[in-house]
């Protein structure tokens, strides 16, 4: 996957403004941060204080929104696999950052004209507001940045979908169940949570998930079935989405390769059930001589299938299947 080259060129426009070595600082505080654990379960109160400098939020464009752009743009592009007669026209995004979800939601429905940002930092706002005005979309255009803690008492319009992506770990433990019903009620139709595709972040979504299945949402992805989540302790649903990585933002995180794999988790529901799909792969396929062994979700439960040539269109199937998708 590629950023939208109006994204990238406005990233990179925006670290051409900071200074080498201040951006380099701040890119480093970012990661202490993430390597220690974003989402553990004490919750830092608020993000505005880890990105409280415009350098801050430079070094958050090139360290981490690639990443959750993609993550974003991955989950997004399986709810609209199960929802194929869909498509928001309204987006309310929950803790924006830089409006990595306002792109993925672009890139992903044509349709969409009309968004509200809520995030509690300022560098952010700016530096959100100022790459979205680079985007083409009417959304991005008349898009409405609102700065708020989701922690207290806050307003928004109700919107056909609303997202929180990388946001829950932040919130103090306690404040995370409010916010996902308060984004349940604003939500006209569906609801997306993206959190690392950590233990820490999983735990996360399957609590969030837990809720929302309470309060009667159907589940869109990643589950094949809306009951109870069939995983053991100790493991966790996570998927992979690997993005390109331009020069200057190898140069901003002191690395070489040019691509990085984003580990993600994410639950997507909506107040009507998607297409059926028959599993979801949970693993990257095993290939071995003469056989294929997937890790599936199945309406059923767990199960792990191998696949041989004598069963020429599974066979096909598994040749072509990727660790997340869906299986018609
Ligand atoms: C890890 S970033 C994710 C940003 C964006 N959603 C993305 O996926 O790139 C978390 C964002 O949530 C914001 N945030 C954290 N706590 C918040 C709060 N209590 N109220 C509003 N925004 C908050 C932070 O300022 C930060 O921009």
């Amino acid at each position: 996957m590629d950023l939208p080259s109006e994204l990238r060129v406005g990233i990179e426009a925006a670290l051409r403004g900071v200074g080498q070595a201040e951006l380099r600082a701040a890119a480093a505080g970012l990661s202490d941060r993430y390597r220690a654990g974003h989402g553990a379960s004490a919750g830092p109160p608020g993000g505005a204080r880890y990105v409280a400098s415009p350098a801050a939020a430079a070094a958050y464009a090139a360290y981490r929104m690639p990443a959750t752009y993609a993550a974003v743009a991955a989950a997004m592009a399986a709810m609209a696999a199960r929802m194929p007669g869909w498509a928001p026209r309204s987006l309310l995004d929950a803790g924006a950052g830089l409006g990595a979800s306002l792109w993925a939601a672009a890139e992903v429905w044509d349709d969409l004209a009309a968004a509200e940002l809520i995030e509690s930092a300022p560098a952010m706002l700016s530096l959100g507001r100022q790459l979205a005005g680079r985007g083409g979309s009417p959304a991005m255009a008349g898009a409405a940045w609102r700065q708020a803690d989701l922690t207290a008492p806050w307003r928004a319009e109700r919107h056909d979908l609303a997202t929180a992506a990388y946001v829950l770990g932040e919130l103090p433990e306690a404040a995370r169940g409010a916010l996902v019903d308060a984004l349940w009620a604003h939500s006209g139709h569906a609801l997306l949570l993206v959190e690392p595709g950590t233990p820490a972040g999983w735990a996360i979504i399957r609590a969030a998930r837990e809720r929302l299945r309470a309060a009667g949402a159907a589940i869109i992805a990643p589950c094949p079935h809306q009951g109870a989540c069939p995983l053991p302790e100790g493991d966790w649903c996570h998927f992979a989405q690997r993005i390109a990585r331009s020069k200057i933002q190898r140069a901003a995180k002191g690395a070489e390769l040019g691509y990085e794999d984003e580990k993600f988790a994410y639950v997507a529901v909506a107040r009507e059930p998607g297409t059926p799909i028959s599993a979801r792969v949970l693993r990257r396929p095993v290939a071995r001589p003469g056989r294929i062994e997937l890790a599936l979700c199945a309406p059923d439960g767990l199960r792990t299938e191998t696949v041989t040539r004598s069963n020429r269109e599974r066979w096909r199937e598994a040749r072509d299947a990727e660790w997340g998708d869906a299986l018609p």
